[in-house]
């Protein structure tokens, strides 16, 4: 990133070097844990086939056309969101309460990270835990102990937590495209090429047609409404759109780069790989009697077996963890950002100053979830654990209904004549689509799921 341009209309954290480079940085910020870790177990608990396909349709109705809109609204506003959403308030002639949703999406981030650290931690220890040969010739039990002594022990779980915090704080300390850059796009065709790898051993040595089966044939009446609010929560999780990390970034985005192509470049790829994780993981889950419904632990548990039955296990193992920790470490800066330029700001203080403060909130606020696995498990409040709260709350309620407004603000709110000026001058189809779908679907489809959630059409 370049720190030249300070003016008023410019942006005051700097610029993306390239398209690339903010290619790689949307895809790393979308690309994470919710792909390879929450996509398979929340698509196990909520049964499968049906979920997986109301979780597409949201990704590409609702999702992407939010994704778009992110991005306009960061690159026309060119500060952090509750200011980028000020700004373009004031300038469309409308409220600057606008810049509340900024704000929550500022707070969205900062719980997100809190419990996103702490998975990313197991990733971390598991790296050291796949190298030790724990899970050579591994069977179900030994898989299952290992993780719950990991989960339940509060002081390592709270070692890694730390660990994933601090490396998280350096990174957004800097700037986030120093160094970003390199790591996404090393690491990026790394990890799918070792998906690839495993999704050939589930192939030929899970219960293929059974993983399949259960990911893509829609049996509708083993998904609940709930259900449905949680794969339209996922749809915004794995974007990483409803709380403005994207627009966050898109305020770094040259004028003269297109947001079409990439949005779409970028949901392709999510989705892909979120379905290439689901496919290793299931048939290995059904090969080796462990249970789809097993929760966060799912992928812990799956492919630490496939590691140890597999020649140089302990080497792929290894690997693995450490591709999903880095894929961990690019979302988790996304989700710090906003919050961290909010401060810079807010405050006029140095990033570095601001980095350290937002970082020891969140390292405290992720002491809930670490004791939710250990001390605290038996603490449930609406029969749920502290993590399963956060998560609850954040995924299904605050990202949805932060996107909700931004898709409102953007295609009602913001002038069109400027919209059209940065998303296509000749308002193609393109164009035309992402309006109808911002305009009438997505806000229509995230009321209409709310609402069927919280049971109104069923009283
Ligand atoms: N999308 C990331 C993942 O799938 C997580 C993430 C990063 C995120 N930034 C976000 C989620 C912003 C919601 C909002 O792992």
């Amino acid at each position: 990133m370049t720190n030249k341009i300070n003016n008023s209309k410019g942006s005051l954290h700097g610029y993306w070097s390239s398209r690339i480079s903010f290619i790689l940085a949307v895809a790393g910020s979308a690309v994470g844990l919710g792909n390879i870790w929450k996509f398979p177990y929340i698509a196990g608990v909520n049964g499968g086939g049906a979920f997986v396909l109301v979780y597409i349709l949201c990704v590409f109705l609702i999702g992407l056309p939010i994704l778009v809109s992110e991005i306009l609204i960061g690159r026309m506003g060119r500060r952090n969101p509750a200011s980028s959403m000020e700004a373009m308030a004031l300038q469309s002639s409308s409220s600057k309460k606008w810049a509340f949703v900024g704000l929550m999406g500022i707070l969205s981030g900062v719980l997100i990270l809190s419990y996103y650290s702490v998975i990313a931690g197991w990733s971390l220890a598991y790296i050291f835990e796949s190298f030790s040969g724990t899970f050579v010739n591994a069977n179900s039990t030994i898989v299952e102990e290992s993780f719950f002594s990991l989960s339940s022990s509060w002081k390592i779980t709270m070692f890694w937590h730390s660990l994933f915090m601090i490396i998280t704080a350096y990174v957004v300390s800097k700037g986030v495209a120093e160094g970003l850059e390199k790591a996404v796009r090393l690491l990026m065709p790394l990890l799918i090429l070792l998906l690839l790898i495993l999704l050939v051993y589930s192939a030929l040595e899970g219960e293929f047609i059974a993983g399949l089966s259960f990911m893509f044939a829609p049996r509708f009446h083993d998904l609940t409404a709930d259900g449905i609010l949680v794969a339209l929560g996922h749809a915004f999780f794995t974007l990483s759109v409803g709380m403005g990390a994207i627009m966050a970034y898109g305020a770094y985005l040259p004028d003269n780069m297109s947001i079409g192509r990439i949005s779409i470049s970028v949901v392709l790829a999510d989705t892909f790989i979120a379905l290439i994780s689901g496919l290793v993981i299931f048939p290995i889950v059904f090969a080796n009697g462990l249970d789809p419904e097993a929760g966060p632990g799912l992928v812990f548990m799956s492919l630490p077996m496939a590691f140890g039955n597999l020649p140089g296990g302990i080497g792929l193992g290894v690997i693995f963890f450490t591709l999903l920790s880095f894929a961990a470490w690019t979302s988790a800066i996304s989700l710090m950002e906003p919050a961290v330029a909010w401060a810079v700001e807010k405050f006029k203080i140095q990033r570095v100053t601001a980095s350290f403060f937002i970082c020891l909130i969140i390292w405290v606020f992720g002491l809930g979830t670490v004791f939710s696995f250990s001390l605290l498990s038996d603490f449930l409040l609406l029969g749920r654990n502290i993590f399963d709260n956060l998560d609850y709350l954040t995924s299904n309620i605050l990202l949805p209904l932060g996107g909700l407004m931004i898709v409102i603000f953007a295609s009602w709110v913001v002038n069109i004549d400027s919209l059209s000026i940065q998303l296509d001058k000749s308002r193609g189809i393109f164009f035309r689509l992402w309006l109808f779908l911002s305009r009438y679907i997505a806000p229509i489809g995230v009321m209409i799921i709310f609402f069927y959630s919280v049971n109104i059409f069923s009283t």
